[in-house]
């Protein structure tokens, strides 16, 4: 195999592949059945009650849920939403955003936080990022505004936060409204309002596809 091609397979398909001398060996990325033996007991427990309950759609265990996760968070609310998408779109209009409003988001995110940006009904700026830590870069931010931005979405991704000195000091200066995409960035601290969401990879794992939205 060519050094190109080597280099190819390294990541792939949610596995790591690890070059031997003759082979390649398989290092599944991430073991969830192994990290769900240590609370099963505790997981199933809690599915069995909603099931004996019937509470398949939001409900107490929701509600249970939204609470326990805004004090971890130490803010007053927090609302479980369908996604992630759902979360950046719900909460840019609750803040206000709509047609004709620019909201400045980094190239470098998951597609989600753009549809989240356009079912706002608000257009989406992209600005570029900080090449050593792949965030958004807050001096591109600045060069985007113009008189019809209203929000900044900075995305915290590989357990790295946005420089939230940075951000306060950028809204302040243009009166910009700070919504952050933390859905790879569970627990920052230095928040406004956030989303949070699971996904295998993200730093909360849960089971179900249940979103949600911090607020302060
Ligand atoms: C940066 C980021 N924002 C938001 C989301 C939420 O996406 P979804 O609408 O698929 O839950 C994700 C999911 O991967 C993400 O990585």
């Amino acid at each position: 195999m060519t050094a190109a091609l080597r280099a190819h397979a390294i990541i792939f398909d949610n596995l790591i592949m690890i070059p031997s001398q003759s082979s390649f060996q398989a290092i599944p990325f991430v073991d969830l059945a192994w990290q769900h033996r240590s609370i099963q007991a505790k997981i199933l427990a809690i599915v069995e009650a909603a099931l004996a309950q019937g509470n398949y759609v939001l409900g107490q265990p929701v509600a249970e849920f939204e609470s326990a996760f805004a004090a971890a968070c130490e803010t007053a609310h927090g609302v479980g939403v369908g996604c992630g998408t759902d979360a950046i779109a719900l909460g840019l209009r609750a803040c206000g955003i709509c047609e004709g409003d620019e909201v400045i988001l980094p190239a470098n995110t998951f597609v989600a936080t753009l549809i989240g940006i356009l079912r706002a009904g608000a257009t989406p700026v992209f600005v570029d990022c900080d090449p050593e830590t792949a965030l958004l870069d807050l001096a591109a931010a600045e060069c985007a505004i113009t008189r019809k931005t209203r929000a900044i979405v900075p995305v915290h991704l590989y357990g790295q936060m946005v420089s939230p000195t940075g951000l306060l000091d950028l809204a302040k200066r243009y009166d910009l409204i700070i919504f952050e995409d933390a859905a790879q960035a569970h627990f920052g601290r230095k928040r406004r309002l956030s989303i949070w969401f699971d996904w295998p990879s993200s730093s909360l794992q849960l089971l179900s596809q249940q979103k949600l939205r911090r607020t302060r």
